[in-house]
């Protein structure tokens, strides 16, 4: 996850941006940079890897100025290296940028910009920023305007930070859907910009939040927010409680709260380094797969515990329709005693957040022992399953702390996408047409789980109706059957209430007697190619009594005449929806278990890692 920095004031800005960069170094990255402002004009320093080689490189080429910005990336487009690495110049060098998130249309933009005769450094997104901007310098208007009028252009979730030696006397920072947030920190005489708490709170605890679509002025005393249209906001800066763990859920009750919004920088962030969008290609370094290897694969057992096996269950769906690879999904727990039927042309792949869990871990040196190559996906960095698998892939979503699992299962649903069409690409069943297509849909899943987070309103006052309920069935169908699972699972495990995830066709085989007005049925109907016999079993359950609250797709008008209430998410690229539909599922719980009063993040009996049998 990429971090950001702002310093103006009077002081030195090179160790306050340095200083704040390592308080976000927990957020993952693999390069980093800053500028400032110097008696020379603007100067930056940049480098790969860790910030003690940066810290290195100012040591050997000091700068100092009362202005700068800095950042830590994760590489979404470009490798990791110097040239890469933000904060970006503009061609004149008048305007420096820092960024979070996916431009979206980049390409566009950059075709646009290099026809008009713009020179690019860099192979990232980012850049197209600072062309735009200095574009709309050079036609007469001022920083302010030439930044509001560039983050029109952009489309995707993005976090901007701009300085210029044109106008000194201010830091420019915008937020534009929920891909990085952007924090201000209110300090005497001076003030931060930072993307997250920690690398503000040993300076000030008065901080004000943007919200998405809002950009903010920041000078030395002075402080104006405005939406991107040009409309004041009201500058309210509260005082962050000092206990760092209150800190770090910021303007959040709980953890999963927090977790679930960070979703879209989240899934930024495990698209991150992997993706070449120009070239349509996918990249696991760490994996060590090559297309021999990817060729000798007889099947793929995929094994894991909880939410991570619902996720296992998607990926089934994409490894086979995509990768035309046989895959078979087992929980951990069976997995160990089983005696499966593994053998050294097979793959062992496992999924777990924290990497510790015991299950899983007996469930990999199982595969080990029947001489299968093992792969894991894994959030916690240095974890067991991380460090004995043959081959990883890093959720890269950072800590979650919440016990209910919210970020960590739409991340390794979109690696799980990733590894199907990497695989596909290097088993040769994928023509290059389709597999340019797969990648680019990628591009759309942090905004499409935005626009989901932004109608959360919506699914209070469906929370609201239910929190009394005492059963709950969740149904779904092909892809999103896991869905279903994972849906009833976040209910019972934070509200305590009884709910049970089953595949849509199966109702009629018993279930369907549970059904009557005090057992609300909460239907899994986006636009998928299942739509069609989830309609149908909207009906079927109605006709019943029960109450149906049913996830539809934007437009969908077969479905409002029928169901009691529709929680409404965005037209989706049915082979991502699994990663959108769940979202207001995970909404749903979460305020349910909020309105009982329950205690969310560590729920009664649960912990956050079973390291035990
Ligand atoms: C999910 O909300 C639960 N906390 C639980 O089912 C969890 O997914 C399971 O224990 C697996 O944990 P892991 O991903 O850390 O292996």
């Amino acid at each position: 996850m990429c971090g950001i920095v702002g310093y103006i004031g009077p002081r030195d800005a090179t160790p306050i941006i340095l200083n704040g960069l390592k308080r976000l170094e927990y957020r993952g990255y693999d390069s980093a940079g800053l500028a400032v402002l110097t008696a020379d004009g603007i100067q930056l320093r940049r480098e790969v890897g860790k910030l003690h080689r940066l810290q290195a490189l100012v040591n050997e080429a000091p700068l100092s100025g009362n202005l700068g910005i800095g950042h830590t990336r994760w590489a979404t487009h470009g490798e990791p290296s110097r040239r890469n690495a933000h904060p970006h110049l503009s061609e004149t060098g008048r305007v420096v940028v820092a960024h979070n998130g996916i431009v979206e249309n980049f390409l566009t933009l950059k075709e646009e910009l290099l026809a008009e005769g713009a020179a690019f450094r860099s192979d990232t997104d980012s850049e197209v920023i600072a062309h735009l901007i200095e574009r709309f310098l050079s036609r007469e208007a001022g920083l302010v305007e030439a930044v509001r009028q560039t983050l029109q252009l952009l489309e995707g979730s993005n976090a901007v930070v701009v300085i210029s030696a044109l106008e000194p006397d201010k830091i420019i920072a915008a937020r534009l859907g929920n891909a990085g947030g952007i924090a201000i920190g209110f300090g005497e005489g001076e003030m931060l910009v930072a993307s997250d708490l920690p690398a503000i709170l040993e300076h000030t605890r008065r901080v004000a939040f943007l919200e998405p679509r809002q950009m903010a002025i920041v000078q030395r005393d002075a402080v104006r927010i405005t939406t991107l249209e040009g409309d004041a906001v009201p500058v309210q800066p509260t005082i962050v409680p000092w206990d760092p763990v209150a800190a770090e859920k910021g303007a959040y009750r709980h953890f999963m709260h927090k977790e679930i919004h960070e979703q879209v920088r989240g899934l930024t962030d495990t698209i991150a380094g992997r993706v070449d969008f120009e070239a349509g290609r996918i990249y696991f370094d760490t994996l060590r797969l090559d297309a021999a290897q990817a060729r000798r694969i007889r099947k793929i057992f995929i094994t894991a515990c909880g939410t991570a096996y619902h996720a296992g269950l998607v990926g089934k769906t994409l490894l086979e329709r995509i990768a035309r690879v046989p895959v078979e999904v087992m929980v951990a727990s069976e997995f160990r005693y089983a005696d499966p039927l593994v053998g050294p042309d097979d793959v062992v792949l496992a999924i777990s957040q924290s990497g510790e869990t015991a299950d899983t871990l007996a469930a990999m040196e199982e595969g080990r022992r029947k001489g299968a190559t093992l792969w894991s996906i894994v959030n916690a960095i240095g974890s067991q399953a991380m460090r004995i698998a043959d081959g990883y892939i890093s959720m890269q979503v950072g800590p979650e702390i919440g016990v209910a699992s919210t970020k960590a299962y739409t991340a390794p649903l979109v690696d799980l996408y990733m590894l199907a069409v990497l695989l596909a690409d290097l088993r040769g069943v994928l023509p290059a047409a389709e597999r340019r297509r797969l990648v680019a849909d990628l591009r759309l899943v942090p905004d499409l789980v935005g626009q989901v987070l932004a109608r959360e309103e919506e699914i209070i006052v469906v929370a609201r109706h239910l929190k009394d309920i005492r059963s709950c069935l969740y149904i779904g169908r092909g892809i999103n059957m896991p869905t279903a699972y994972e849906g009833a699972l976040k209910l019972k495990e934070i509200s305590y209430i009884h709910a049970e995830g089953y595949p849509a066709g199966e109702m009629k085989h018993g279930p369907i007697a549970l059904l009557d007005e005090e057992t609300p049925v909460i239907a899994l109907a986006p636009r998928d190619p299942w739509y069609d016999k989830m309609v149908s079993q909207i009906e079927q359950a109605k006709a019943r009594n029960a109450p149906v609250i049913a996830v539809a797709t934007d437009g969908d008008t077969l479905i409002p005449p029928v169901a009691d209430a529709v929680l409404w998410v965005p037209p989706t690229p049915w082979l991502l929806s699994p990663v959108v539909t769940v979202v207001p599922l995970q909404l749903l719980a979460y305020h349910i278990a909020a309105l009982r009063g329950l205690d969310v993040d560590q729920p009664r009996n649960l912990a956050k890692s079973v390291t035990v049998e």
